[in-house]
């Protein structure tokens, strides 16, 4: 009895061993898809197909783990009916199937789901599904649905490649040690006004390859936000959102559905990144005070409005007090 109860714990471990070998050569396909800074447009169409993660699973070649694949499979024969019923899985889940192409999808995702189910019903630490490194929390690429519940203490949150679609105003609560949240290619199309708003320490804020339509309310000392590759549109983002922000330097925001500049912004942005959206237009004030004919924004050196539908040249008084012309169409 030991020795089958054994082997079906075997059962169990090596069908998630075999895939624990996928997620590598996964991120680096999915790197290598990764946008980088000056694509064209054409290699970066809005609302990006590419870093949607459903579509991951589809070009994986799983020609290398077949062998591992089949070896759980010999192993589940010998003890299947000892296994808990199969558990109901969802449309989403089987889509995933292509990545466990044997015949038990049912085997691996329940116990993904069932550490994190624990984790957040038990209040077992996230660190047994995440990667806990000193004040960094690494939890890329391991499916989450949710942000999981994280240590006090975490500074560097990372969840990069997952299925989170929604964050809610209890998800960071009291991690007032937080300086930077990672959450890249994920499905976020929502986030609740308050979820970010009580986060002192918060610096970097990086959520390209998303579907937000819209930005809540951030912390002031945000100094770093990447919203790249999102569904942005100039109703979601308030009028005054980004001019209490005083430590803000890079905001990248290309590669959305802007079809205005979302000013103003503070003295201290040094990067200002909004090609490939809709913008037509600017007005004389977006960068520049009409009257005060000073340098007075020394710092913002790169300005990109390229691939966006706006003739530059039409705006001459706009930018006096730039150190440097945005970079766009100027005929
Ligand atoms: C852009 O504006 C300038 C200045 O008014 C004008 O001379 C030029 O023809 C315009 N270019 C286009 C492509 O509309």
């Amino acid at each position: 009895m030991r020795i089958l109860a054994f082997l079906s714990l075997l059962a169990l471990v090596l069908p998630e061993a075999g895939t624990a070998s996928l997620p590598k050569e996964d991120r680096k396909r999915r790197e290598e898809q990764l946008p980088r800074e000056g694509d064209s447009y054409a290699a970066l169409p809005v609302g990006n197909n590419v870093l949607n993660p459903d579509n991951y699973g589809d070009v994986i070649d799983l020609s290398n783990y077949e062998d591992l694949t089949d070896y759980g499979d010999q192993l589940l024969e010998v003890k299947v009916t000892s296994l808990a019923p199969p558990t109901r899985i969802s449309p989403t889940e089987s889509s995933t199937a292509p990545r466990t192409p044997s015949a038990n999808p049912v085997m691996t995702r329940p116990i993904t789901r069932g550490l994190l189910g624990s984790s957040a019903n038990h209040g077992l630490p996230t660190c047994l599904v995440c990667v806990c490194l000193g004040s960094s929390v690494y939890c890329d690429d391991i499916d989450l649905e949710d942000i999981p519940p994280l240590p006090r203490a975490t500074a560097y949150l990372y969840a990069r490649f997952n299925r989170i679609s929604h964050i809610r105003t209890g998800d960071f609560e009291g991690l007032t040690k937080l300086k930077r949240i990672d959450l890249s290619s994920n499905s976020i199309s929502s986030i609740d006004n308050d979820a970010f708003r009580m986060l002192p320490a918060l610096q970097d804020l990086i959520l390209p390859g998303n579907q937000l339509a819209g930005l809540p309310v951030l912390p002031t000392g945000i100094e770093f936000l990447d919203v790249r590759l999102n569904r942005l549109r100039s109703s979601g983002i308030q009028p005054d959102a980004f001019r209490a922000m005083e430590k803000l330097q890079f905001l990248f925001l290309a590669d959305n559905l802007l079809e205005s500049i979302p000013g103003p912004f503070p003295l201290s942005l040094r990067l200002l990144h909004l090609q490939n959206n809709r913008i037509e237009t600017m007005q004389r004030d977006t960068f520049c005070h009409p009257e005060e004919h000073k340098h007075t924004r020394k710092r913002l050196e790169d300005i990109r409005l390229d691939g966006n539908p706006i003739n530059l040249s039409l705006f001459p008084s706009a930018y006096f007090c730039l150190p440097r012309l945005p970079t766009g169409r100027f005929t």
